[in-house]
């Protein structure tokens, strides 16, 4: 399978390239375009973008130009982004997520199935992370509260609880820890007053969402127009 890397001198394009050219699975390098995926006139299966969300109206136009299945490994839409995008699968299978880790994907189906299993229970998610990071929560944690949310709708997320007052039982508290060169670690932990389960996922290289990208684009070629996520691919 053939693959047109978009972001090609970024860190992840680097890294997906490293990938397809050590042999992972059948993959294929196609090209590696940086800004001027217009120029490009090869041949592509499927095109991954790990760009900037900026490059969004471009980028989409030329997937729909080719008719070619486009991954968004890129983060940070606006409404208008994201409102194009949301045309263009109208017409063209499109595959995004924030995080393209097939560990986080499970991480986040586990923790809402332990969530309905044990209705009572208080949740907390605890997030690591390398000393470089600005952004706190990380985008993930705030995803996987999200869709724990969305099997209980009355939780309130709690950020980095201070204070003195008891903790509310519809509260999910969402702690961030930054220390050394840590990649990514994220626990989700729940418990009642007689046990606990913890769910726990550790990145151990950036690696991971690049493979992630990979095998979302080997379940997004055979799919219809559409726009697909993680839960479509895994749930
Ligand atoms: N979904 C996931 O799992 C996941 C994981 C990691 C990262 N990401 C996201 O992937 C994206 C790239 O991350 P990164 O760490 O590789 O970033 P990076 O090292 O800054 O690389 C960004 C790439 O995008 C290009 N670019 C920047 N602005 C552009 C524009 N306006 N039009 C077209 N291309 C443009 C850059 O080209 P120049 O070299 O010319 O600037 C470079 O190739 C980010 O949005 C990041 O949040 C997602």
């Amino acid at each position: 399978m053939k693959i047109l890397v978009h972001g090609a001198s970024g860190r992840m394009g680097k890294e997906l390239i490293k990938i397809i050219e050590d042999g992972y699975k059948s993959f294929s390098l196609s090209g590696a375009i940086t800004r001027d995926i217009d120029n490009f006139q090869g041949q592509a299966d499927c095109i991954i973008d790990f760009s900037n969300h900026m490059a969004t109206e471009n980028l989409v136009s030329y997937a729909v130009k080719k008719k070619l299945p486009l991954v968004i490994a890129t983060t940070g839409h606006n409404e208008d982004e994201f409102n194009t995008i949301n045309d263009a699968s109208k017409i063209i299978p499109i595959f995004m997520s924030a995080n393209m880790s097939l560990g986080i994907a499970l991480l986040v189906e586990l923790a809402k199935k332990a969530v309905l299993t044990m209705p009572d229970a208080d949740i907390e998610i605890i997030e690591k992370h390398h000393n470089r990071k600005l952004d706190a929560p990380s985008g993930t944690a705030l995803m996987l509260a999200n869709e724990i949310k969305k099997v209980k709708p009355e939780l309130e997320f709690n950020l980095g609880r201070s204070g003195y007052e008891k903790r509310d039982r519809n509260e999910i508290g969402i702690h961030a820890i930054r220390l050394g060169n840590i990649v990514g670690e994220h626990e989700v932990i729940i418990g009642t007053d007689t046990q606990t389960i913890t769910l726990k996922h550790q990145a151990h290289s950036r690696s991971l969402f690049a493979e992630g990208a990979l095998v979302a684009a080997e379940f997004l070629i055979s799919q219809d127009a559409g726009l697909y996520s993680m839960h479509d691919m895994i749930g």
